[in-house]
């Protein structure tokens, strides 16, 4: 098995010192994790293109851009252009107002980014099914989208064998993330149970040392 990617998420970091928490994961981490939020798709505000922008100046890791919003189909353009290297959107957002899932992750991927879908703890892994082969990953949802620092949800584990064996059995190369409650205790039961991508905002940068707490998650 290839190693864990350990994605910290800016949400946790603070934001009148960006580029230190920049440092942190140049230094010691694998991917940017950027939380945009909309206040609709889910009840808080986070940040968009300036952020993703400024970041992308400093940043020597790939930028995953998780969209949290209604719409996403208007805004991935965008966001390719602010630096994103992975993109990816909620089934359910798009679900609702009868938007395919499938031409949005071909757009993302025209765009020459890596596209990838999510869903929230109460959607089933099934939903994701249908749109495996045109995902480099799938970000599955340890706690409910919106807000960090909450608790992880157990079921996690099996949601994500479950994906992970579909994804087997389909001959398929995709990506498995996880993202909520993330810390040194559930990492490496995660990446037995076939996750490859660890978000992990609080345990990160809510520590008195975020590089220490990488390590620790690895
Ligand atoms: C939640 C976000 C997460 C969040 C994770 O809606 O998608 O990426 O920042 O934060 P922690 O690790 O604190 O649960
Ligand atoms: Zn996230």
């Amino acid at each position: 098995m290839s190693k864990t990617l350990i994605a910290p998420s800016l949400l946790a970091a603070d934001f009148l010192h960006l580029e230190d928490a920049a440092r942190i994961v140049n230094d010691n981490a694998d991917i940017f994790h950027l939380d945009v939020m909309d206040g609709t798709f889910v009840p808080n505000i986070s940040f968009g293109f300036p952020v993703v922008e400024a970041l992308a100046k400093v940043a020597r890791k790939p930028m995953d851009v998780h969209l949290m919003i209604v719409h996403p189909e208007r805004y991935v353009e965008r966001f390719a252009k602010a630096g994103a290297a992975m993109i990816s959107f909620h089934e359910e957002a798009v679900e609702a107002d009868g938007t395919d899932p499938a031409e949005i992750l071909k757009s993302i991927r025209a765009l020459g980014v890596s596209p990838g879908l999510v869903v929230n703890p109460d959607i089933p892994a099934e939903k994701l099914y249908p749109y495996l082969e045109l995902c480099d990953f799938v970000l599955i949802m340890s706690v409910f989208a919106g807000f960090g620092g909450q608790k992880f949800i157990e079921a996690t584990y099996e949601k994500v064998k479950a994906v992970r064996a579909e994804i087997r059995r389909r001959g398929l190369r995709v990506k498995i993330e996880v993202d909520g409650g993330v810390g040194a205790d559930n990492a490496r039961a995660l990446a037995k149970a076939g996750a490859d991508i660890l978000v992990a905002g609080s345990s990160v940068f809510g520590a008195d040392d975020p590089a220490a707490a990488i390590a620790a998650l690895r």
